[in-house]
């Protein structure tokens, strides 16, 4: 028997991160630069059942049986089983290999999850459809998120750009023209759980208030569809902007993210905000291409732990 082996890429909140948790739209793109790979290699030695996990990147090495039922990889190993009617799965290695930064609003969990039910179901001699991989991932990503809307899940598994809403069909964009977006990570890990989980006790706290944030967010989300759609790139950047703004209201950006976000604009980025849970992780800036090389320097040199820059289209 061959080996399996499935990637799955990262992804970035372009707008309507938070708000998107709580019904309204947002946007979210595949980022191909980074990736996690899972592969299962058959164990002809091995009893049914026996699935050696190896993680790398995350000091990992164990065995199914031994992960705790709420372990997000042995969740993912078993909804998949169970979805494909699989009660013994045939002994294996599973080893996982990203290079999606942990903790960082880059959706390195969701892509771990989809990447291994692809390559388990293929291990198992079937396919899963796409709507079945988000659907069971969506579960999982409760697991790292507490409440989340879905979006990481969705974007990761159809690996498109995507105007998304909690429980309504997922909308694919296609990009009138296609634009650069340079990424600059704080290095601050943040766990999405954390500030998910703080929003919405401020939300619980002050209801109308953070209703109408959500609502502006929203709003910002639809025009840039459209801006995407019609390719006009010069109206996404001040959105960005606007939206930024937002989510330093809604209490999720830092200093460290603030600083990025300045740096990026002062070298000349069409607009920049922080993408993701907050409090750390990553910002996103928009330019056009024969800037991004600078804006990347300039990030670097106002503190970012590193740099991705991807097209979008
Ligand atoms: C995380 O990538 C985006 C959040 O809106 C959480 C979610 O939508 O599940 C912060």
């Amino acid at each position: 028997m061959p080996a399996f082996s499935s990637s799955a890429p990262g992804k970035i909140i372009l707008f309507g991160e938070h708000a998107v948790v709580y019904g309204r739209p947002a946007v979210a793109v595949p980022v191909t630069e980074v990736s996690a790979k899972v592969t299962l290699t058959p164990n002809p030695r091995g009893q049914p059942g026996e699935l050696k996990i190896s993680a790398p990147e995350i000091g990992l090495e164990a065995m199914l049986a031994d992960l705790p039922a709420e372990n997000p990889l042995a969740r993912a190993i078993r909804l998949t089983a169970s979805a494909l009617k699989v009660s013994h799965i045939p002994a294996a290695g599973l080893r996982i290999k990203s290079n999606i930064p942990v903790a960082s609003g880059l959706g390195s969990g969701a892509a771990v999850t989809v990447a291994l039910m692809r390559s388990l179901s293929a291990f198992l001699g079937q396919t899963l459809p796409d709507e079945r991989v988000s659907a069971l991932a969506y579960e999982v990503e409760k697991i790292h998120h507490g409440t989340p809307s879905g979006i990481d899940n969705a974007v990761i598994t159809y690996a498109c750009p995507v105007y998304f809403i909690k429980n309504k069909p997922l909308v694919r964009l296609k990009p009138g023209r296609p634009f650069t977006i340079i990424i600059g990570d704080t290095g601050i890990a943040s766990p999405t759980a954390v500030a998910v989980g703080d929003v919405r006790k401020a939300w619980q706290a002050a209801h109308d208030h953070y209703e109408a944030l959500f609502d502006s967010a929203g709003a910002m989300a639809d025009s840039a569809r459209k801006a995407i759609e019609n390719g006009n790139i010069e109206l996404i950047g001040p959105l960005m902007d606007a939206n930024h703004g937002l989510l330093r209201k809604i209490g999720v950006s830092c200093s460290e993210l603030d600083r990025l976000v300045l740096a990026a604009r002062e070298a000349g980025a069409w607009g920049a905000k922080l993408s993701g849970g907050g409090r750390g992780g990553n910002m996103i800036a928009l330019a056009s291409p024969d800037r991004a090389d600078k804006i990347a320097r300039s990030l670097l040199e106002a503190g970012a732990a590193r740099v991705i820059v991807t097209d979008v289209s």
